[in-house]
């Protein structure tokens, strides 16, 4: 894996949560403090099906990456990939596509370290630090330029992370114009018309602790980010819904909806 020296983001904190980490904690994995499972605790209480909903949400993104593979699709570009798991984004192409080519990229400078000792080894993954609020700057950066042919279809993974901008619909519009035709764009969001109003203050509240706020948004709004894109079947549904015959899945809730839009103009 190759990946620049200087991460983007804000400064590490091991008593700060942070949102990569938490969500580390939800999918069982050890990349965490104790400030993270203190607040991951805080979420479970007002939403008990949080951990169902993170890991149906991880299922879903890799069984979105090996239909793209499937598809043909040889380039992904993760956005806010999150801590390296076991079945990374890399790995799951490569069982369809042995030389296919993976971009992550995060705004975490946590996620850069771990992805960097964790991947070190590996051939087709690149990581850079980066902010999907900053189109421009991140499709500018050379390592990214240097590892995808942005003029041939890649899979742009949006999963769980525009909930943490202001202006999904902008991002999604940003990344699109920057995409050949045929291209992917992979996208999960927290959904608030099935969580309290009392619990989406507490959950707002716990993630504003981490500099990174969360706007968990109606269905009505993500369904609105796949305009102009043509949605592969079953269209946009609760995560655990997505083509879930593939095994690997997890019983998620209404609280995580996403699904594939493919940039038109191209094969499908
Ligand atoms: C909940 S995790 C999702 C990880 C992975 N995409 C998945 O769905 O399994 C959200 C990730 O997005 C990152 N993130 C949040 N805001 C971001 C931004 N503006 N630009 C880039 N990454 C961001 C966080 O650091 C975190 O690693």
């Amino acid at each position: 894996m190759r990946s620049p020296a200087t991460p983007a983001g804000t400064t590490f904190s091991s008593r700060t949560p942070s949102v990569a980490r938490i969500y580390d904690h939800f999918l069982g994995g050890k990349d965490n403090f104790a400030s993270d499972r203190d607040a991951a605790g805080r979420l479970t209480k007002v939403v008990p099906t949080i951990t169902g909903t993170a890991r149906a949400n991880r299922a879903f993104v890799q069984r979105a990456v090996r239909h793209a593979a499937v598809a043909g699709i040889t380039q992904f570009l993760d956005l806010g990939c999150g801590m390296p798991r076991r079945r990374n984004v890399h790995e799951i192409a490569a069982m369809t596509i042995p030389d296919a080519r993976t971009v992550y990229v995060d705004n975490d400078p946590a996620v850069l370290m771990h992805a960097r000792a964790i991947l070190a080894a590996d051939g087709t993954a690149a990581a850079v630090p980066g902010d999907i609020r900053t189109p421009d700057a991140l499709f500018k950066d050379p390592v990214l330029l240097d590892w995808l042919d942005v003029s041939r279809p890649v899979v742009v993974l949006l999963a769980a992370v525009l909930h943490h901008v202001d202006d999904p619909a902008g991002v999604v519009t940003a990344v699109r114009e920057r995409l050949a035709p045929g291209s992917w764009i992979v996208i999960s969001h927290a959904c608030r018309d099935a969580v309290s109003p009392a619990a989406l203050d507490v959950v707002k509240t716990v993630y504003a602790e981490t500099g990174t706020p969360i706007t968990p948004r109606p269905f009505s709004e993500i369904l609105a980010l796949f305009d102009g894109l043509g949605v592969v079947d079953p269209g946009v549904v609760e995560v655990s819904q997505w083509r879930p015959g593939d095994g690997g899945a997890h019983h998620g809730t209404a609280q995580a909806v996403g699904g594939a839009g493919i940039c038109p103009g191209g094969q499908s």
